[in-house]
């Protein structure tokens, strides 16, 4: 799983309904032994939080175990293992490898040498593929449709893989989309493409206020400090969105305020107690799709 492009809508339903299963089944006895013998690589080059521990979680609720590689200043690759033979290594011990990469494309490179699957955990500016999918499977959970939606996605458009991976799945839905962004932030064109191709009525504005009363979903996400090669310009934008009550109060009683965290400053803290605030839920609902992907990749969903 390398890019939500593989996917159809065919797919997502399957994958939502074994997601579906598997939160039911955590929900009432917690653990399974379906993936009993099987081992998961779990391999970071750069930071998480979410995707790591929500993968292990999976894992480890399906009765499988993992090889956690979270430090890779601590393994062989800071002598100067190459990518491949990083992975051709480490399906010698595992069945499947998550793998988290600063590289646009590194998870093509991997699962091109590699003879086990792998599953992307974002990379770089890239894609965030299994991110995407819980932020649809979130959407639908919130919402109960995609379909007729006006979704608005905010902040670091241009660096965000999450808005990329949500963006390019949505585009196989009826959604109205606004990307609301400073000038140096915006969607990149590829994306966008993407969207027009496929018939989607795509905007592009800088402020909040202008779609707060119409959107149904406000996926708000971080200005990434990380991708910024000079400081001043990630200060001159890094404030450039903050969610508060106030705005919230202009919102429809009926629609998802979401984000992939970590957050910034992005969505203050009292907006959390919001009902209308889904991203805690978005959180819990990662470790349920990538429960279904790890059991579909192993033939086992
Ligand atoms: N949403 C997300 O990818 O979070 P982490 O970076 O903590 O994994």
């Amino acid at each position: 799983i390398t890019s939500v492009m593989q996917f159809d809508r065919g797919d997502l339903t399957y994958i939502f309904s074994v997601a579906n299963e598997m939160r039911s089944m955590v929900r009432t006895v917690g653990a399974t032994d379906l993936l009993k013998g099987y081992v998961l690589a779990n391999l970071f080059y750069e930071p998480s939080t979410r995707t790591s521990s929500s993968f292990i979680a999976a894992m480890e609720r399906l009765g499988g175990s993992v090889i956690p590689i979270h430090g890779v200043q601590y393994s062989s690759v800071s002598k100067g293992e190459s990518l491949p033979d990083t992975i051709r290594t480490l399906e010698c011990y595992a069945d499947v490898i998550v793998l988290r990469h600063p590289e646009v494309g590194a998870s093509e490179v991997a699962a091109r040498y590699a003879s086990k699957p792998v599953i992307s955990a974002g990379d770089g500016v890239g894609e965030h593929p299994t991110q995407g999918l819980l932020d649809l499977y979130t959407i639908f959970s919130e919402l109960g449709t995609v379909d007729g939606l006006h979704v608005a996605l905010i902040g670091d458009l241009k660096n965000g893989r999450t808005v990329h991976s949500l963006a390019r799945l949505l585009r196989l839905y009826e959604t109205r989309l606004t990307f609301v962004s400073p000038d140096t932030l915006r969607l990149p064109g590829d994306v966008k493409g993407q969207l027009l191709d496929a018939g989607r009525e795509v905007r592009e504005c800088a402020a909040v206020e202008d779609i707060i009363t119409d959107a149904d979903v406000l996926y708000v996400t971080r200005v990434q400090k990380e991708r910024f090669g000079d400081m001043r310009d990630y200060e001159a934008v890094k404030d450039c969105y903050t969610i508060t009550t106030e705005l919230m109060s202009r919102a429809k009683e009926h629609m998802a305020l979401m984000h992939p965290l970590p957050r910034v400053g992005e969505i203050q803290y009292d907006v959390d107690a919001d009902p209308r605030a889904a991203y805690f839920r978005q959180m819990e609902n990662g470790m349920y799709i990538r429960m279904a992907l790890l059991a579909a990749v192993l033939g086992k969903a």
